[in-house]
């Protein structure tokens, strides 16, 4: 059985590294990985190859930044020679980037089957190009591994049929859990200067806070708030760094280097690797953030996690975990801060089947399928050929 699987940005990796280690546990698997080249900077890419101990591609599309339709399609126009050549039973791709999307699309369109890993989240809006991705990706995928109950029930609320629906947990617990031993041994904190719950972690990179100038600045100035109580360490994405250089007026409460972080202020740093993050968020007092990613490792590590949005597609962190919507406002911001600050450190309950073990339950459910299909000479789904092997 040959699947091909598709990684291209920074949360791609710690999702496809535990699938790609349990499919090579699988003598009769024969894992492909393809990475698109969407990130490829060492601190958002290579780093983490090394830190997730992913096996080098064996396809590198380097399709680099651009805009949407540049990058999808320019992922479509390099990968489709590779997956006729290939000819898998199955391409996986993992969230919602442009990748993601790229993939399961060329896959579609040469009849091969895709497996979504990811699927059904929904934050409702449709502004975000994240929500796009996923409800086109789920609508051409022949299986959908849900994290949550909320994904099986988006799913079928669409139409999907629940044959399609695996509820299997979360394939980035898996590498949080897989990797504890070696984040736990991170020297970050020492490097910066940092003790356990003293500080606060900030990452932001959505489009809809750091590329709007006014909102950017009122995060900035609710941070600077927060930052005169407790350092705030801030690895910059390089998506943010561009805006910051535009507002020269935070400089006196932003220091951007890489030595120890001051007792108050916002220690702004490059991007860094898993190995390292992971540590960080571990030992903080709290995590400010718009990352989706980051409300689910906060919520499994017991770390209070304030998103700096008005949604979330990942509902159960909010109501099994550690997360709460708090928006843009500096004033709610603030106020959060406060809270959090006064009440103790919540114990940390982890989401129906986050137990490190999604991979496993993934690899499984596509070496059945693929297996009666395989013998089957028609695809129940399609009704189409089974396409030929190689
Ligand atoms: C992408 C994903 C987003 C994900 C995020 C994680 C889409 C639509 N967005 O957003 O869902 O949460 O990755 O980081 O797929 N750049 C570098 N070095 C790199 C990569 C990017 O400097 O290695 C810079 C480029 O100037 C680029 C900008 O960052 O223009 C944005 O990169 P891009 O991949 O287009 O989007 P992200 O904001 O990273």
């Amino acid at each position: 059985m040959k699947i091909v699987n598709i990684v291209g940005a920074r949360p791609n990796f710690m999702k496809i590294a535990p699938l790609m280690k349990e499919m090579r546990k699988h003598a009769g698997i024969d894992a492909v990985l393809v990475h698109t080249g969407q990130h490829y900077d060492v601190s958002m890419a290579g780093q983490f190859f090394e830190d997730l101990q992913i096996p080098l591609p064996h396809v590198s599309l380097e399709v680099g930044s651009g805009s949407h339709a540049y990058q999808t399609g320019e992922v479509m126009k390099r990968l489709e020679p590779i997956l006729e050549r290939e000819r898998p039973d199955v391409v996986v791709v993992v969230g919602d980037v442009n990748s993601t999307l790229a993939a399961a699309l060329t896959a579609a369109k040469l009849q091969i089957r895709v497996a979504h890993i990811e699927a059904g989240l929904r934050s409702f809006d449709r502004s975000m190009p994240e929500e796009i991705n996923r409800l086109l990706t789920d609508a051409i995928s022949d299986y959908l591994f849900v994290t949550e109950e909320s994904g099986k029930r988006n799913l079928l609320a669409e139409g999907v049929s629940e044959d399609k629906i695996f509820f299997v947990g979360n394939v980035m617990i898996d590498s949080l859990e897989t990797s504890r031993r070696l984040w736990a041994r991170s020297t970050i904190l020492e490097h910066l200067g940092l003790k356990k719950g003293q500080y606060g972690v900030v990452t932001l990179h959505r489009p809809s806070n750091v590329d709007d100038l006014p909102i950017l600045k009122g995060l900035i100035r609710a941070l600077a708030d927060v930052a005169r109580q407790h350092p705030i360490v801030f690895p910059v994405h390089p998506r943010t760094r561009t805006s910051l250089e535009t507002i020269p007026e935070f400089r006196s409460v932003m220091y951007f280097g890489d030595g120890p972080t001051p007792s108050r202020g916002i220690h702004c740093m490059d991007p860094i690797g898993y190995l390292d993050f992971m540590s960080l968020v571990a030992n903080a007092r709290l995590v400010l953030t718009d990352s989706g990613g980051i409300q689910e490792e906060t919520t499994v590590l017991g770390i209070p996690c304030l998103t700096l949005r008005e949604n979330t597609e990942r509902p159960v962190t909010v109501t099994h975990g550690t997360n709460r919507i708090v928006g843009s406002s500096p004033a709610r911001i603030t106020a959060e801060v406060a809270q959090v600050l006064k009440a103790p450190l919540p114990a940390p309950i982890p989401p129906p089947l986050w137990d490190g073990q999604a991979s496993q339950r993934i690899v499984a459910v596509l070496l059945e399928h693929i297996r009666d299909r395989n013998r089957s000479p028609r695809s129940a789904t399609h009704g189409a050929p089974n396409l030929p092997r190689p």
